[in-house]
């Protein structure tokens, strides 16, 4: 049995960390404020980070694996003092947002990152590209190497809070005509999403069995449009017997007009969840390499089981009760206009 330490555990990849764990048998401990509920079944350390005691409860145990979440470098630094000795295997949860440049498709982890904040800064809101980065360089340091860094790329699935995942199929899954879609009558725009299922089984395995250095934890690449039409079959399939005839009409939305409609790319209000920034310097951004992922285990399922899964796993709320995407409204004035 691993005896695994979370620093955080309270949000969605840190639950779905405990859940998987717990269910392979693994003993999980998780350390954070309890601003949300642990997973059923964890040995729950409640405690701010921020003061001086936050590690008294853990740090006289040798832990099998630590998986550090934060991403606040003062955060990260003083566990890897107080922790990062005696722990057989340690992972730090970065991301793909590190990377200094997001334009080269195929770009693998060898790529130049942002440079690390300082974590004496102090800097009121700093930035997450640099905060992470910082967390990466302290982690390696003070392991002398023997950690793993993962870096996600865009995590999707049942429960996304960002809902940036979740909007196509939910919208998909719900009868109002028609749908508005993005147009990408080239190909330019790709969608890059990591099951928050896959990424945990990842991060529990390579984490336990050792490896080091760095790795991109990314989905398969699809196209928007292939994304789109995964979406489409998956609400279909999820909503089949409710609706049996759930085919839409679609509205194809051209993307030059967003800046003018205040419709913003990729997330939050009024948006269209996954549609990168027209500019350029993004042709990269949701191609990253995941070769060495795939050679350290990563397995995924495919794009529209996630997508089918979350329309079956929809607590009714729909796609407007989402934090990303268009409510029914403006749509239908974007559709109008
Ligand atoms: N979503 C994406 O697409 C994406 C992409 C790339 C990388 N990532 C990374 O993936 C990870 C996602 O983690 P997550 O879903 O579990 O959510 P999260 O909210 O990022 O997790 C942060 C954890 O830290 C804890 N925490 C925050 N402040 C604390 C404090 N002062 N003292 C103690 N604990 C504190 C939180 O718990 P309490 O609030 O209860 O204290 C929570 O459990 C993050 O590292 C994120 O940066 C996400």
């Amino acid at each position: 049995m691993t005896n695994i330490l979370l620093l955080g555990g309270t949000g969605w990849l840190g639950k779905t960390l405990s859940g998987l764990a717990l269910d392979s048998g693994q003993q999980v401990t998780a350390l954070a404020r309890g601003t949300q509920a642990f997973a059923p079944g964890v040995n729950e350390v409640i405690a701010d980070r921020a003061s001086r005691d936050a590690y008294d409860r853990v740090e006289n145990q040798v832990w099998d694996l630590v998986i550090e979440l934060t991403s606040s470098p003062t955060f990260a630094r003083e566990a890897l003092r107080r922790l990062g000795g005696k722990a057989r295997n340690w992972v730090f949860i970065s991301s793909c947002s590190v990377y200094a440049e997001q334009s080269e498709p195929g770009a693998d982890e060898t790529a130049d990152v942002v440079k690390p904040l300082d974590p004496d800064d102090g800097e009121a809101e700093p930035d997450y590209a640099r905060t992470k980065s910082a967390c990466e360089e302290l982690s390696m340091q003070a392991r002398d190497g023997r950690a793993l860094v993962v870096r996600p790329g865009l995590i999707g699935g049942p429960g996304d809070p960002t809902g940036r995942s979740s909007y196509w199929p939910l919208r998909f899954a719900e009868p109002r005509d028609p749908v508005l879609v993005p147009a990408d009558p080239d190909g330019q725009q790709w969608v890059q999403i990591i099951d928050v299922r896959d990424l945990a089984a990842f991060v529990l395995d390579a984490g336990s069995a050792g490896h080091r250095g760095f790795v991109n934890a990314v989905g398969a690449q699809h196209t928007l449009g292939e994304a789109l039409r995964l979406a489409q079959e998956a609400a279909e399939a999820a909503t089949s017997s409710a609706n049996p005839d759930p085919g839409h009409k679609l509205v194809e939305y051209d993307l030059a007009r967003m800046e003018v409609d205040l419709v913003n790319p990729w997330a939050g209000p009024k948006s269209l969840p996954l549609v990168l920034p027209t500019e350029s310097g993004f042709a990269g951004f949701a191609r990253r390499s995941d070769a060495r992922a795939l050679a350290l285990g990563l397995r995924r399922r495919s794009l529209r089981e996630s997508f089918e899964d979350i329309v079956r796993s929809n607590d009714g709320g729909g796609a407007g009760a989402l934090r990303s995407g268009l409510s029914a409204d403006e749509e239908a004035g974007l559709v109008v206009g």
